[in-house]
């Protein structure tokens, strides 16, 4: 796989995969543009060397129809606010208008496709149904560029058929930076290696997980999820969030864990509340006392200092998902704990990724005591299961 300073771009014209889905309020104003900042070093370096750039994108689901609320109109101004040119939107993707302002694009001159996911050929499940929409936004740019982390894990025209008709491809440095984070440095971890997983769900951590037992020293398990593994302790969890069906599951990483020597670390207390709209915790509990009628909306103190101590002592920490509800501030401080002492931590490589970790992290302007953010959500969790992403495997086959 190539990146981009690995090819001459110079006079090029580049098709530029991005992964601008950024959040919106109801008025369609943007509120966070970290995925803009993102990829701006690629950008810059593409019009210093006298490339010119055509962006594409999406924005939502809009499920293949035009919906006029997901226009990349906004995004193309913050753009072009922050690459300091102009960016002009074109009405379509591949239509008449597109392929004009495409064709007359000059060298350092910037323009953006409309929302790709107005085409239903972008996320058409088979080749068939995708067509020759990969082939169409290929024919418009001399070389392909991808620095769309964040939806390295689709199976997308504009991710894995654009690189069939590309003349060339390659990687942008965002895509560099997140492949030398997540695979080189997790590739030969300094150790102690610590990966702290919190959120909701079992589920979408189970793939990641598994990979990880026996590579990592410490797994640190808070958030709703710690509910089920209890569970599978035979503890009683009381009205909070589990997933039965993963109990199995959660028993066997427990004792896999113990034979494969990386040390599990659950929750022993619990702040809780009698349901999840409370803004107070009716008390704090331990884990082998949780009341009945109770649902636990954070981890307790006691926990939170012993999940610190490891962080502590380790010298890579991977973090994805919050150890409560932390958008409640009663429920937060466990969250907060660990960023803050992850965030202290000069001397370890300190990896996050997810859109809630993400968030605590920015809600106590940390961002910048992180080794790196990564700009994916479900493509870092599928990254960290070992799988090989389908944009990587579509960027190396492209130069074959
Ligand atoms: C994201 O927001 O995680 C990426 O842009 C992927 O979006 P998707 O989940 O709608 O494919």
């Amino acid at each position: 796989m190539k990146f981009i300073d690995q090819i001459d771009i110079q006079g090029k014209k580049l098709l530029f995969r991005v992964d601008f889905n950024v959040p919106q309020d109801e008025t369609g104003a943007i509120t966070d543009d970290n995925r803009i900042q993102a990829a701006l070093p690629t950008l810059k370096y593409a019009l210093e060397k006298g490339a010119s750039v055509i962006l594409c994108a999406h924005l939502g689901k809009p499920k293949g129809k035009v919906v006029q609320e997901l226009t990349l109109a906004p995004v193309a101004q913050r753009t072009s606010q922050l690459l300091g040119v102009d960016v002009p939107l074109a009405p379509n993707t591949v239509g008449r208008e597109a392929l004009e302002m495409a064709a007359s694009l000059k060298p350092g001159q910037v323009m953006m496709l409309e929302n790709l996911r107005f085409n239903p050929e972008e996320t058409g499940k088979t080749q068939e149904d995708r067509g020759d929409f990969g082939s169409k936004l290929a024919s418009m740019a001399d070389i392909y560029v991808n620095d769309a982390f964040g939806v390295a894990h689709r199976v997308n025209s504009s991710v894995v058929d654009v690189p069939k008709h590309a003349k060339m491809c390659c990687g942008g440095f965002l895509l560099k930076k997140e492949v030398e984070f997540l695979g080189d440095a997790l590739a030969d971890p300094r150790r102690p290696y610590v990966c702290v997983s919190g959120g909701a769900k079992v589920s979408t951590k189970l793939g990641i997980l598994n990979n990880l037992l026996g590579k990592v020293d410490d797994i640190i398990i808070g958030g709703a999820m710690a509910n089920t593994f209890l569970l599978a302790k035979g503890l009683n969890v009381g009205k909070s969030l589990v997933e039965e069906e993963l109990v199995d599951a959660a028993r066997n990483i427990i004792e896999k864990s113990e034979k494969m020597g990386s040390k599990l670390h659950l929750p022993t207390d619990f702040k809780y509340a009698a349901t999840h709209t409370a803004t107070e915790p009716d008390g704090v509990c331990d884990a082998d006392s949780i009341p009945a009628e109770a649902m636990v909306l954070d981890i307790g103190p006691e926990s939170a200092k012993d999940f610190v101590a490891v962080l502590k002592r380790s010298k890579t920490i991977v973090w994805n998902g919050p150890m409560g509800l932390f958008e409640t501030p009663a429920f937060a401080e466990a969250s907060f704990d660990v960023c803050r002492a992850i965030a202290e931590m000069d001397d370890a490589v300190s990896i996050v990724g997810g859109g809630d970790t993400d968030a605590v992290v920015h809600l106590l302007h940390l961002a910048d005591k992180f080794s790196f953010i990564s700009t994916g959500g479900g493509s870092f969790l599928e990254f960290l299961e070992g799988k090989e992403l389908p944009a990587f495997k579509a960027l190396k086959e492209c130069n074959r």
